[in-house]
């Protein structure tokens, strides 16, 4: 018997031998699609090569592709646990052909993989071709031999396959396996084909249209081929059982329920069993490919998903988190194949066991409620809208939840009902927001938040994805449509671009289709958790409803990633180096550069900056990698995660670990580094190639800021520093880099000696020249007074003083006037006069008059020394002059 694991890769290898290409499966959160909730068939990731819009290097393909159909068009959450054959999550074997082979090669490479290398008798088999394809159905008399009574054909939807309304579509042929008499059921096309008899296992589609949005069908540019076979169902055929719950790798899973709950897993509460094992298959893979619970969206059904599973746990008796558990026997089965199962097996652990942690709080009072409802109904009556909602709302019962706990007693609910209290509840959260005096601008994207429900970030997992156009805004006003060269802000149901918010600075990048483009230059968060995206239209009119290729500035969100990581490993280094007391009081995490202000009471010496650029290196070199889990605030709190102060944290919040812990050091046991972040970081430390601190600066008492460069821009500016360096060492200076710091200080003592010399040198010529005393030309007698008078320059303002006296004594008896102009053409003026003379004449007096002419006001001093300046230093002479003449007066 081949185990699941064996049966995958059998079908891998035996295409990869007929010349395809194996390719991974595409995550389960369509990248290509924005109308397609998850991926649900293999062709998902191949839409736009059958299309002609995408090339890829190879014509023929093959994949094990991860699919989820629940929530969306394909529903099949219900149904499961209490068939043979649905599920929320499977796994989709195909092989594709692009304008390669076509039907003739399709049959037989499927013909030959069933019968040959599965070794399916031929006589078990039947197939089904598309009511009018007669190629296929002589291709099948001739490859297969299968007489014609097998060959059966059948209209309708059951043979022709679509994607969805619109994209690549074709009729199909179906391989049929016969389970034999004792299993009740017919062959397909009569009228007890439901049973469970004959079991489709495989689906040949042979795409040869596309169908538009108008209703119209096109030819592919090719006609290709997709096939999809449910890798349960073969295996369960292979295994010799026609019920998928029966293979080994649902009975590993359901075993270990078994062991933890102590249920026998084939008796009445069988259908449990299987529940739990379906949707931890689908919570896992989800969980793995970024999608978290969440309230809205694909977070909402993947809680839908979880809790359903989580209300079967309980009904198996198990009173505590049960989910969480299973994870390592998932992970066992299924992470050889799909190595993101592994990388992801703490967050999903961990959301696991929260989700299960935080419904069980309600779920018990919840049960209580709904079976004293359901005491007094009976079967074919439903339960009140109002009741279903008050479980949904104050409970956290999905409605699918409740619908499930009551089915087995025939019991329905009232779903009008329920969506009536719902928009009641809606209306009152609107009245609400109306009243909290937002400002009227931010009003319309509180309107468009509840009208359009909160947009998907893809942003954790991918950076270009698709979006649908749900909204558009001219001038803070709703628009029907935004056209070539007009500015306006564009809202889309998913995006990848991150919003700005926790410092980090919003994404800019591309959002395109055929004809238009639209250049985004910033993305912001408002009412919470609506994207709105800014920009200008450089080609075409963008319309709500439009798909469009949204594509984020890769290299710019990369060097964001690289600052925002290396912020979270300064933060912790800073601790480490300062203390305790350093708590972040704001950051800036832009593509060039990163800013953090953090709590401290001085600045930094050089050594603690360089021990904390130290040591936020070393774990850059220990390339570990940056995990992210979702955590109840409260555990998140009590593992010691770093949160900031004050900032209003929802329930549950996303953990960022980073580095390990040399052993011993103590610390949390998630990372050396751990903060609250819903920020967007590197895979691994050592992305961040290297931190440069660059200023260390005060913002407020007790306030420092940081600001650093990582990567390339830090080696830039490194090697600038160098390369200027080396310059000036080599060319200017003549000596080695190591030897620059002692030539300059040197030569800055030099200089200081020269200065002083010179200043020197100045005064003395200021006063005429030491030998040129009693000769000096600036000395007249006016009246029978001896008259100093000169015009200096050069000369030092404060030096100005001491001149004046030392003129005072050089003269004996008589008056100095120096005026002294600067470089900025102002000037200075000094007055002395003797103490004999100070009767007959005041300094103060004196120098007033010479301020005047040179334009200014005042003065001041005493009778035998005042100063004054004026901004005229050009009538210096004339200044002189008026002093002379005040002598004489
Ligand atoms: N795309 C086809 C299917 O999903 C093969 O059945």
């Amino acid at each position: 018997m081949s185990g699941v694991n064996d049966i995958r890769a059998g079908f891998l290898d035996y295409f990869v031998r007929n010349g395809h290409e194996a390719v991974a499966s595409s995550p389960l959160v369509p990248r290509n699609d924005p109308t397609l909730m998850f991926t649900n068939a293999g062709m998902v990731q191949f839409k736009n090569v059958f299309t002609g819009l995408e090339k890829r290097p190879y014509s023929r393909a093959v994949t094990a592709q991860k699919c989820v159909r629940a929530g969306g068009k394909h529903n099949d959450l219900d149904n499961v646990g209490y068939t043979a054959r649905h599920h929320t999550f499977f796994e989709m074997l195909g092989n594709f052909s692009f304008g390669d082979y076509f039907k003739e090669r399709a049959i037989e490479l499927a013909w030959n993989l069933v019968t040959r290398e599965f070794g399916l008798p031929k006589d078990k088999l039947t197939a089904t071709v598309y009511i009018d394809d007669d190629v296929a159905f002589d291709l099948w008399k001739k490859i297969a031999g299968l007489p014609e009574s097998r060959i059966i054909r059948i209209a309708g939807s059951d043979n022709f396959w679509a994607m969805g309304d619109t994209g690549p579509c074709g009729p199909c042929s179906e391989i049929f396996y016969d389970h034999g008499d004792k299993i009740p059921g017919g062959p397909p096309g009569s009228p007890d084909a439901d049973g469970d008899r004959f079991i489709e296992i495989w689906n040949l589609v042979f795409m040869q249209y596309e169908a538009l949005p108008d209703g119209s069908r096109v030819d592919l540019p090719k006609a290709s081929v997709d096939t999809g076979m449910g890798l349960e169902r073969i295996a369960a055929v292979l295994q010799g059982t026609h019920d998928n719950y029966n293979i080994d790798l649902f009975r590993a899973i359901i075993q270990a329920i078994a062991e933890l709950t102590k249920v026998s897993p084939d008796g009445p509460q069988k259908a449990s069993h299987r529940v739990i094992a379906d949707h931890l298959r689908a919570s896992s893979f989800l969980i793995a490919d970024g999608v978290l619970p969440s309230n809205e969206g694909r977070g909402y059904v993947l809680r839908r998903i979880m809790r359903r599973a989580m209300r079967h746990a309980e009904l198996l008796g198990a009173r505590d988190p049960l989910m969480w558990k299973l994870v390592p026997v998932l992970v066992r089965e299924m992470g050889q194949a799909y190595p993101e199962l592994r990388r992801a097996e703490a967050l999903i652990s961990e959301t696991l066991k929260l989700e299960e942690t935080r419904f069980r709080k309600t779920l018990e009072r919840g049960l209580a409620i709904l079976e004293d409802e359901a005491k007094a109904l009976k079967q074919g009556d439903a339960l009140k809208g109002d009741t279903a909602f008050t479980l949904y709302d104050t409970y956290g019962f999905p409605l699918d939840l409740t619908q499930d706990a009551l089915r087995p007693r025939g019991i329905s609910v009232d779903v009008a009902g329920f969506n009536a209290a719902m928009d009641k509840q809606r209306e009152k959260a609107r009245e609400s927001w109306k009243g909290s005096g937002d400002a009227a601008a931010e009003t319309v994207f509180f309107g468009l938040r509840e009208k359009l429900g909160a947009t998907e970030f893809l942003g954790y997992e991918t950076e270009s994805a698709e979006g649908v156009v749900t909204a558009l805004l001219r001038d803070g006003k709703e628009t029907a449509e935004l056209k070539k060269g007009e500015t306006g802000a564009v809202i889309v149901n998913q995006t990848p671009f991150y919003g700005e918010s926790g410092g980090q600075v919003g994404d800019t990048g591309i959002m395109m289709a055929d004809g238009v483009r639209f250049r985004v230059t910033d993305t912001q968060k408002k009412a919470g958790d609506l994207f709105v995206h800014l920009g200008t239209v450089e080609e075409g009119t963008l319309k709500a409803g439009l798909a469009l290729q949204l594509d984020v500035d890769h290299a710019r969100r990369g060097a964001i990633r690289a600052n925002h990581s290396a912020t979270h490993l300064l933060h912790e280094a800073l601790r480490q180096i300062l203390g305790d007391h350093v708590a972040q009081k704001g950051s800036l995490v832009a593509p060039d550069r990163l800013r953090f202000d953090f709590s401290h009471p001085k600045p930094m010496t050089a050594e603690e900056i360089e021990k904390v650029e130290d040591m936020a290196n070393d774990f850059v070199t220990q390339n570990s990698e940056v995990t992210t889990r979702l955590m109840a605030i409260d555990d998140a709190r009590a593992s010691g995660a770093r949160a900031l102060f004050g900032e209003k944290y929802g329930d549950e919040v996303r953990v960022v670990a980073m580095g390990h812990t040399p052993s011993g050091a103590g610390g949390n046991t998630l990372g050396w580094s751990v903060e609250l972040c819903g920020g967007t970081h590197v895979k691994r430390t050592g992305d961040i190639g290297l931190i440069s601190v660059v200023s260390d600066s005060g913002v407020a008492a007790g306030v420092r800021r940081l600001e650093a460069l990582t990567g390339r821009a830090a080696r830039k500016a490194a090697n600038a520093t160098v390369q200027a360096a080396q310059q000036v060492a080599a060319d200017l200076l003549r000596v080695t880099v190591a030897d620059m710091p002692a030539r300059i200080t040197q030569l800055l003592d030099d200089r200081k000696k020269l200065e002083r010399e010179l200043a020197e040198a100045r005064k003395k010529l200021a006063m005429g020249g030491g030998g040129r005393a009693g000769t000096d030309d600036s000395i007249r007698t006016v009246g029978d007074i001896k008259l100093l008078a000169r015009a200096v320059s050069g000369i030092d303002i404060k030096d100005l003083k001491g001149l004046a006296d030392e003129g005072k004594k050089q003269l004996g008896s008589g008056v100095v006037a120096l005026v002294a102009t600067s470089d900025d053409g102002k000037g200075s003026i000094v007055v002395g006069v003797t103490p004999d003379l100070v009767s007959r004449f005041s300094a103060v007096d004196l120098v007033r008059k010479a301020s005047e002419v040179l334009g200014g006001k005042g003065g001041g001093g005493k009778p035998d020394m005042a100063q004054a300046g004026g901004p005229d230093g050009s009538k210096a002479d004339a200044a002189l002059k008026a002093i002379e003449a005040a002598l004489r007066a």
